[in-house]
């Protein structure tokens, strides 16, 4: 890679882990004092305005500070990316049923994209942890380096098995039955980007969704592979714009769970 653009994607990084920080101490502010409405966009979608205020604000100083870069938010209508081609994708709150409902497990997830991944950082507020990686410069949680789990089957691993309304309760369920049925320990806590984050920390040794959302897992996805687990290649067709299913695990239960999961174009 040219030097400037190294430059550059350094400062992206750089940018995304401090304006993840404070939307991060916002929307922790706002959780607190409890200063908001619950609304929904959709059944079981839950909607605060502190969803869109938080991505007003990401938008407006990771914008102002790269105004050729894209901008592809759960909230807000996608703006293109001009020369350069970089865009970043965000969610203002993963985990708003949570935030909503007031247990506090949600993040701001924030990456960067080219024709890959190249930064991706999800920020904690109630927890104060920061993930973040730069493609090639490993993953790190406040600074420390992290590595996913050195575990080689899954019937002592952990699996965050995500949900959304996209899957009908028979292909959820089956899903759930196939990965009990491996002996893992399945979960599911309400946010996707926290779950890579934790895949990626080594907390726990995978994660599936029949379908999930570019701005859910992009930045999670960077953090798995650069602390040396496995991802499947999420971006391809439509996925950045449409999203597409995931499987993100440690090395040593590839295999095992992307057989469990068997997604349509997910193979060994
Ligand atoms: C949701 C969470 C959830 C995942 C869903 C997402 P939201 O995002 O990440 O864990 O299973 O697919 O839509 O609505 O909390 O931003
Ligand atoms: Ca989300
Ligand atoms: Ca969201």
């Amino acid at each position: 890679m040219i030097k400037g653009a190294s430059t550059l994607i350094d400062m992206r990084l750089l940018a995304a882990q401090a304006v993840a920080r404070e939307a991060g101490a916002m929307a922790r502010r706002r959780f607190l004092d409890h200063s908001f409405t619950v609304g929904f966009k959709g059944p079981q979608d839950f909607l605060t305005e502190v969803d869109g205020e938080t991505e007003a604000f990401i938008a407006e100083r990771l914008l102002e500070i790269f105004p050729s870069d894209g901008f592809i938010g759960e909230e807000s209508k996608a703006r293109p990316a001009g020369e350069g081609g970089a865009a970043w994708v965000v969610d203002p709150i993963d985990g708003t049923a949570n935030f909503a409902r007031g247990v506090p497990h949600f993040c701001v997830s924030i990456a960067s994209v080219a024709d890959k991944v190249e930064v991706g950082v999800i920020y904690d507020p109630m927890r104060d942890e920061l993930f973040s990686s730069r493609r090639g410069g490993g993953a790190r949680l406040n600074g420390a380096l992290m590595r996913a789990s050195p575990a080689s089957e899954l019937a002592s691993s952990a699996i965050e098995v995500g949900w959304n309304t996209r899957a009908g309760p028979d292909q959820y369920v089956d899903l759930l039955r196939r990965i009990a049925a491996t002996g893992a320990s399945p979960s599911r806590t309400g946010s996707g980007a926290l779950a890579l984050a934790y895949v990626a920390a080594g907390r726990s040794e995978g994660f599936v969704e029949h379908h999930i959302h570019a701005w859910d897992c992009l930045a999670g996805i960077l953090l798995v592979t650069e602390a040396g687990g496995y991802v499947n290649d999420f971006l391809r067709g439509d996925g950045l714009t449409k999203g597409n299913p995931l499987v993100a695990c440690a090395p040593g239960v590839k295999d095992a769970l992307i057989a469990a999961a068997a997604f349509e174009g997910v193979t060994i």
